[in-house]
């Protein structure tokens, strides 16, 4: 059975292969509208449920653009208007959704829910974000960054702000796909401690610097996100602002960076707290790109875990 969990979980041959996989598909489509379908149709007679315990704007329809463009069909699920947010276990959910469904997409509040979905469903499970990480995101983001600049091998990647579930993905993509990640925010928003030393021991640098401008020199990739997630308790927002402030990615911020790096946001953002609507709207910034990848790249995680 071949889940998508994390980035972490998944061999670097097939992330390799997902990403050239998703470039492949995208280029293929280039000028077609957004629903006309793809010359192959790999989810052709395949049922997706999409399940979300949490809100979504990006991940929702690019899921179910994705299967509809390789001729599949999608059932979008709430987390609360079925039997699992009503006490039904999830192990009797997964078994249930295997008879029905051949891919189960999952946004969860706890990563527990998604393994134990994982563990008891007879087809592929794939993680559309957990409190721990957000692996279809940085996906995307890889792509993004190698269309625009090449391999990711070897740069450098600097993330600033809450060392969240988003960076913690952005970690396990730095031990596999083999580039250098700073970490500049304050120390009790540190990332987990288990990914950067998973990270190191792959043999990427790994480093936290509190001071954001000297973490951004010689950055290829500036990337941030929400200050306040939607785990986070919203009574903890003014203190989290304080925290963060330091960190916000503007244009004084990004002229430390290399001339030509790039700016990444996973979005929803709120413009001018974590970073300026004169970065995301400036020329470093591809966060547009990212959310179309969004789609591109989960294309491609389905396919392989479809096996195909
Ligand atoms: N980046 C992301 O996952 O966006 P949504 O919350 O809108 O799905």
């Amino acid at each position: 059975m071949k889940h998508f969990l994390d980035i972490n979980k998944t061999e670097v041959a097939d992330l390799r292969g997902m990403i050239d996989s998703a470039l492949a598909m995208k280029t293929a489509r280039l000028g077609r509208p957004k629903g006309a379908l793809d010359d192959e149709q790999p989810l052709k007679d395949h049922m997706v449920a999409l399940i979300f315990e949490k809100p979504s704007t990006r991940t929702r329809v690019s899921f179910d653009v994705g299967v509809r463009q390789m001729g599949g069909q999608t059932m979008v699920l709430s987390g609360k208007e079925m039997q699992l947010g009503h006490g039904e276990t999830i192990a009797d959910t997964a078994r249930v959704l295997s008879r029905y469904v051949d891919l189960i997409m999952i946004r969860t509040f706890e990563e527990q829910v998604l393994l134990e979905l994982a563990e008891y469903a007879d087809v592929p499970v794939i993680n559309g974000l957990t409190d721990r990480s957000h692996p279809c995101q940085i996906m995307a983001d890889i792509l993004t960054y190698e269309e625009h600049r090449g391999p990711i091998t070897g740069k450098k990647v600097v993330w600033s702000g809450d060392g969240n579930n988003v960076c913690s993905s952005f970690l396990h993509a730095a031990g596999q796909f083999g580039f250098d990640l700073t970490f500049t925010g304050p120390a009790v928003l540190d990332p987990e401690d288990v990914f950067v030393a998973e990270a190191r021991s792959k043999g990427v640098t790994v480093s936290i610097e509190r001071d954001p401008v000297k973490a951004v020199e010689g950055a290829d990739l500036v990337v941030t996100d929400t200050w306040v997630s939607m785990h986070d308790a919203q009574s903890a927002r003014e203190r989290r602002h304080n925290q963060l402030r330091p960190y916000q990615v503007n244009e004084e911020l990004m002229s430390h960076a290399k001339p030509d790096a790039l700016f990444m946001h996973c979005l929803p953002a709120h413009r001018d707290e974590e970073a300026t609507s004169a970065v995301m709207d400036g020329p470093h910034s591809v966060i547009f790109d990212e959310a179309e990848n969004r789609m591109h790249a989960q294309k491609a995680v389905m396919r392989w875990c479809l096996g195909q």
